[in-house]
């Protein structure tokens, strides 16, 4: 969720209203993806990099995140929705640590759309976490290390039960991933808009959506041997 920052500054506005904006367009997403029956959503809202912004832009987004979390989550659960935060949640203020809990259980047996929010996340943060996890687990089983698999790795991720992400969008205009599902996303299909956050609305969604649609997903297969597959299963 790029673009905040220059969405507000196009509008002479402080960074913060930029943030406001695009916490409002979090909802009206939600609710698209309930709608379009899309079951998994990972929003990317702080980065393990991000605290190197200006301390009072970082206490204004944790502040956005304290408000969202007491005035969403009942609207959440009503929904159906299924709420995660995932990330290093040692580093937030205790009382944020609190509500994330509070919310995560009462929404924990929803499963019309899972919603992870990524709040002091990286991907590498991930990989490396869940690696020392995998091995030490291994060890325990008196399996020699070896042995670990790709699967034991993945089987410790944060997203560990949920489907690798089918698409990837980043709006803003940037075209890289920044530390984001750096595992998961080896087969996601990416999709880069100029449209900053802030703006993006129902129509971006479809056009995004829309272009995921025509893609031919080949994982490492030849086209021929995708549309044979095709005519088989219909
Ligand atoms: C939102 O956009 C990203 C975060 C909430 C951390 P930015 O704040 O990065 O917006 P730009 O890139 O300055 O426009
Ligand atoms: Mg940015």
């Amino acid at each position: 969720m790029d673009g905040n920052g220059r969405w507000a500054y196009r509008r002479h506005l402080p960074r913060v209203a930029g943030h406001r904006r695009g916490a409002e367009i979090v909802r009206e997403m939600v609710q698209r993806c309930v709608d379009a029956q899309i079951a998994h959503l990972t929003l990317f809202a702080f980065s393990t990099e991000n605290w190197r912004r200006p301390p009072l832009e970082v206490r204004l987004l944790m502040n956005l995140f304290r408000l969202m979390l007491r005035r969403e989550a009942k609207k959440l659960h009503d929904n159906g929705v299924r709420l995660r935060i995932i990330g290093d949640q040692s580093h937030l203020a205790a009382d944020l640590q609190t509500l994330i809990r509070d919310a995560e259980s009462l929404t924990a047996g929803n499963r019309r759309l899972t919603l992870n929010l990524a709040v002091n996340y990286g991907g590498r943060w991930d990989i490396a976490r869940a690696s020392k996890r995998a091995a030490a687990k291994c060890l325990q089983a008196g399996r020699s290390l070896d042995a670990l698999s790709e699967e034991d790795i993945a089987a410790e991720l944060c997203l560990a039960d949920s489907p690798e992400p089918d698409l990837l969008i980043r709006t803003g205009g940037e075209e890289r991933i920044s530390n984001f599902l750096v595992w998961q996303l080896a087969y996601t299909e990416f999709y880069f808009t100029e449209t900053l956050w802030p703006d993006f609305d129902g129509n971006a969604l479809d056009l995004a959506l829309k272009s995921f649609a025509q893609r031919q997903r080949r994982f490492g297969r030849t086209g021929d041997q995708v549309q044979e597959d095709a005519c088989a299963s219909d």
